[in-house]
């Protein structure tokens, strides 16, 4: 109607209106055409987890149905094998090691809720490019990047201080001991076999003592027992307060459930996307969901349980799959599928790490290694989809080199945002790639890193498409087969504990994406020039690197009281106002 009046040709329109309908159509043209963005980050998900890429006992029809309906990244790479790091650059789309979210130590992520380090202030989110932007920007689920700095509520690193306008979840992540006390790896593998123990020594002393067969004192007999009753509520306390200060739920700033109660987190997460959704439908929105799901200790609902053919693990991503079914119900029912970017992803590769003789992580499909190792693909390729219907073409499939650190410039770009000009972005804005519009990645090298430590380098060529990895630095894999690194649940980066190559490791990715054969100066005739043309890349690449305070050093990942998030007395950390109760 507008346009009509003034193509018109109303002699009478002044300047003034003139100006006026410029303003009020340029701002009606961006708001349209600005999507929803949704983005969805699964835990420890392996590149062989999903139905769409290629596992075909695992039931996973609402992410396979987002493939379906877009665009599968088959080679999607995190800027780390860790949660910390690697959500660090997603966020930021640096490598984290500009942020000083690198480790130096082995204690490669954030050790507690209660320590200092965490995302610096002066990075810059894509949640809070797109805030400037007028979006309405929500993070429900995992943090892992810091709290606080001075005191117990300072909030300092929280995400309502970088970009997000709405935050429901935990902001450290999902351990074994946040299940209930059954099922707690506290009480079935350090604290409890003592205490079961010492139970037993008692029964049996007092037993022996009524029919006779211990001839010790009374009153000996009641000072032993005592003593070992003490010592079992000493045990059962300290489990308590362990688990009521590393598990916890956060709404905005307040704590509203400590310790967080996992028998229905699956539902009150649905439910709490859901409702982000439909209070921000009329506006655009970013929303990342962020799951627990599938880190270990696996909990599902009564729902899945013992449903899968995959176990507990199984279990878990189906009831992942069920979590992403209801959130994209909701763009259905609310008609904004069409114009919502949505994307899936994982942070890092599924653990290799065996407990109780099990590898109770995901599953990596044809790829080396996983979780916390510096280089070998199975730690750092993840499965990716981007769907957005009309705009990106459905069910195909891109095989170029992308980043998770990519989803910063391009999500700035479809909400019009600039990209912070005083630093480097590692990530590329892939827009035109998913639009299909050009066909080569801008990727042309690709650093993987173990903490500080840079283990490998990936080149894609391109001229001719080639695909080349070269391997520094691998972790020292136990003898057994299984690629579990020797004796820890997180990988060594350095020290006894790794192999130093040199030359360097190299594979052909396109021929033998398991990295199973390295290349030889006899069997590949380049393989003099590939080591130097990358050697050349990771020397220019470290001269960008400049140094930056390091949030994951000792004094910064300890453990302090007088940071503990605490809803209650501290130590005494206990409160439910959660009200979505199921
Ligand atoms: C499917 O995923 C499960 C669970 O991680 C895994 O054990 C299984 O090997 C996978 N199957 C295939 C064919 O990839
Ligand atoms: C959404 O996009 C798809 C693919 O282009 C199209 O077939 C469908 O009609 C669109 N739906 C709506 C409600 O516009
Ligand atoms: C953030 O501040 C630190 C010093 O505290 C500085 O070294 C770093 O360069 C700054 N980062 C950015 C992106 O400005």
């Amino acid at each position: 109607m507008l346009l009509n009046m003034f193509n018109g040709g109303n002699s009478r329109c002044s300047p003034t209106v003139l100006l006026v309908f410029i303003l009020f159509s340029q701002f009606w043209v961006t708001n349209m055409s600005k999507p929803n963005i949704l983005l969805l980050m699964a835990d420890d998900l392996g590149y062989g987890d999903l139905g769409c890429f290629g596992n075909d006992t695992i039931r996973t029809p609402n992410i396979d149905r987002l493939a379906k309906e877009g665009i599968k990244l088959t080679q999607h790479i995190s800027a780390a094998s860790l949660c910390t790091p690697s959500r660090t650059a997603f966020l930021t789309g640096r490598y984290p090691i500009r942020s000083g979210m690198a480790a130096t130590t082995e204690r490669r992520v954030k050790s507690g809720p209660g320590t200092i380090g965490g995302l610096p202030r002066n990075e810059t989110t894509f949640a809070t490019l797109l805030q400037q932007q007028g979006y309405t920007t929500g993070l429900i689920g995992k943090w892992h990047l810091g709290l606080n700095c001075e005191s117990h509520n300072d909030h300092c690193h929280h995400p309502l201080h970088n970009g997000f306008d709405y935050y429901y979840g935990d902001p450290f992540t999902l351990e074994n001991d946040c299940l209930s006390w059954e099922s707690s790896q506290f009480r079935l593998k350090d604290g409890p076999i003592h205490i079961q123990i010492v139970a037993l020594l008692l029964f049996t002393l007092l037993t022996g003592k009524i029919i006779g067969l211990v001839s010790l004192k009374w009153k000996i007999v009641f000072f032993i027992i005592l003593c070992g009753i003490l010592y079992i509520i000493y045990n059962i306390a300290y489990y308590l307060i362990l688990q009521s200060w590393r598990c916890l739920i956060f709404r905005n700033h307040e704590i509203i459930q400590q310790p967080l109660k996992l028998e229905d987190a699956a539902f009150r997460t649905v439910k709490e996307a859901v409702s982000f959704i439909e209070r921000n439908k009329k506006k655009p929105f970013l929303l990342f969901v962020s799951f627990l799901h599938v880190h270990i200790p696996c909990y599902s609902t009564k729902l899945f349980r013992g449903t899968s053919q995959h176990g507990v693990y199984g279990d878990n991503v189906e009831e992942m799959d069920w979590m992403v079914g209801k959130i994209l119900a909701t763009l259905d029912k609310e008609g904004l599928t069409n114009d919502t970017f949505t994307y899936f992803t994982s942070d890092n590769g599924g653990s290799m790490y065996m407990q109780w003789g099990e590898r109770l992580g995901g599953w990596n499909g044809i790829f080396k290694g996983g979780k916390s190792m510096g280089g070998w693909e199975g730690g750092i390729r993840m499965p990716g989809i981007v769907r957005w219907p009309g705009k990106i073409a459905a069910n195909t499939i891109l095989d170029e080199p992308t980043s998770l650190m990519d989803i910063f410039p391009t999500v700035a770009h479809l909400a019009g945002a600039p990209v912070p000009q005083d630093r480097i972005i590692d990530g590329k804005n892939q827009i035109a790639l998913l639009l299909g519009t050009v066909q080569r990645s801008e990727h042309e090298f690709m650093f993987h890193y173990c903490g500080t430590h840079l283990h490998a380098v990936r080149w894609h060529e391109k001229e001719n498409g080639a695909l080349w990895k070269v391997h520094y630095v691998t972790p020292n894999l136990q003898p057994n087969g299984a690629e579990e690194c020797y004796g820890k649940i997180l990988c060594p980066c350095s020290g006894d504990d790794v192999t130093y190559h040199n030359p360097p490791l190299l594979f052909d990715l396109l021929k033998d994406p398991s990295e199973s054969t390295p290349l030889s100066p006899t069997s590949e005739p380049r393989f003099d020039t590939i080591i130097s043309q990358a050697e050349k890349a990771v020397t220019e690449h470290q001269m960008t690197i400049t140094p930056v305070p390091n949030q994951l050093d000792l004094p910064s990942n300890q453990w302090k009281a007088n940071l503990q998030p605490c809803c209650g007395i501290f130590p005494f950390c206990w409160c439910d106002k959660e009200t979505n109760n199921f």
